[in-house]
């Protein structure tokens, strides 16, 4: 069961050209294209006449014409044209239709009620976008349901253990606070004169460091962590610092699979083209090793989904998020009304 009245990121802004491009979003087939003034559609990407997915197809004009027997749909998925009728296309000829929101360089879709589709509710995203943030990012095909991204995401304990070898340290005895507010719940991680990670020492950080962590989850699956992090303090020079945000938008493809959309962002020596690659290399490489654990978890979960597990205090991030995310997926049952919080 999926959250439907929100924004999802269905693509990364550049992925969508003239081109149609097919994706599955929360268990629908959806295909996005751009029309000639540049604005994006995403239409059902399953064909009205033999069920043949429209992103075969090809763009004329601003609409959609299905690869399969010709049949034509415009932007609000009417059927406009079929090839060989004599007269107009059947009545009931048509093709859902999303509404879409093109902001911090994603495209969002609404996959809820169209009436219910706010742009005030995208989320704040905004490092991805903004001309004063540096952001290099893709979007990973994960095999595990989204809920478990971001309890990974949340839950940063893993670290020291997924990445040892990248952006992890023995960092468990940093201090964990929790805010749970409207519509959001906030983790700030503090870890204090801890061996400095392998990505810092590669970015020329001394031995040891401090780090704060602060980690925020937002309906559906968004995270964003804030990362400072400051060299202990060095004989004969200043220390050095860093201040990054890394943007994470989990949007479910199917139960069992999930679009990853992450993007490492950062406010300083942002034309530094090395810089950027050297962020996008680490950080994917940090995130295969997640993607890696995450598969495997999943695996294991299917083999028995009633497997008991436990619980511990580093876990209140996590719980928080599904609990809120239990709440609006009730909200959203008939005879509800859409849960606030
Ligand atoms: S399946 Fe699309 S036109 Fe026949
Ligand atoms: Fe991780």
């Amino acid at each position: 069961m999926f959250l439907k009245n929100h924004w999802y990121v269905a693509a990364e802004a550049d992925e969508i050209g003239a081109a149609p491009l097919g994706r599955i979003i929360l268990d629908e087939p959806v295909v996005l294209y751009r029309k000639s003034d540049g604005s994006a559609v995403a239409l059902e990407d399953r064909c009205c006449h033999r069920r043949a997915p429209l992103h075969k197809g090809t763009v004329v004009g601003d609409a959609l014409q299905c690869g399969y027997h010709g049949f034509t749909f415009d932007a609000a998925g009417t059927c406009v044209a079929v090839p060989g009728l004599a007269g107009p296309p059947p009545r009931e000829a048509r093709v859902r239709s999303y509404p879409v929101c093109e902001r911090h360089r994603y495209l969002f879709i609404w996959m809820g009620d169209p009436a219910l589709a706010d742009p005030a509710m995208v989320p704040d995203l905004h490092t991805h976008g903004d001309p004063g943030w540096a952001a290099t990012g893709e979007r990973m095909p994960v095999a595990a349901n989204y809920q478990l991204i971001v309890d990974n995401l949340v839950d940063l304990q893993h670290v020291a253990f997924v990445h040892r070898g990248t952006i992890g340290t023995d960092d468990s005895d940093a201090t964990l606070s929790l805010d749970r507010g409207d519509g959001f719940v906030r983790l700030t991680r503090c870890a204090v004169d801890v061996p400095t990670t392998p990505i810092y020492r590669k970015q020329g950080f001394g031995e040891r460091c401090s780090q704060t962590k602060i980690i925020t989850f937002t309906p559906p699956g968004n995270v964003t962590i804030e990362i400072t992090t400051n060299e202990m303090q060095i004989a004969g020079r200043e220390p050095l610092s860093s201040h990054i945000l890394i943007v994470n938008a989990m949007t479910p493809e199917t139960a069992r699979s999930s679009h990853y959309f992450w993007a490492s962002t950062r406010d300083f020596d942002i034309d530094n083209q090395q810089m950027t690659a050297f962020f996008h290399r680490e950080t994917l490489r940090a995130f295969n090793e997640d993607k890696d654990i995450l598969e495997a978890q999943q695996k294991c979960i299917d083999l028995d989904p009633e497997a008991p597990i436990v619980h511990v205090p580093a876990d209140i991030g996590s719980i928080q998020a599904r609990r809120m995310m239990t709440q609006l997926i009730e909200g959203e049952k008939p005879g509800h009304g859409i849960a606030a919080e």
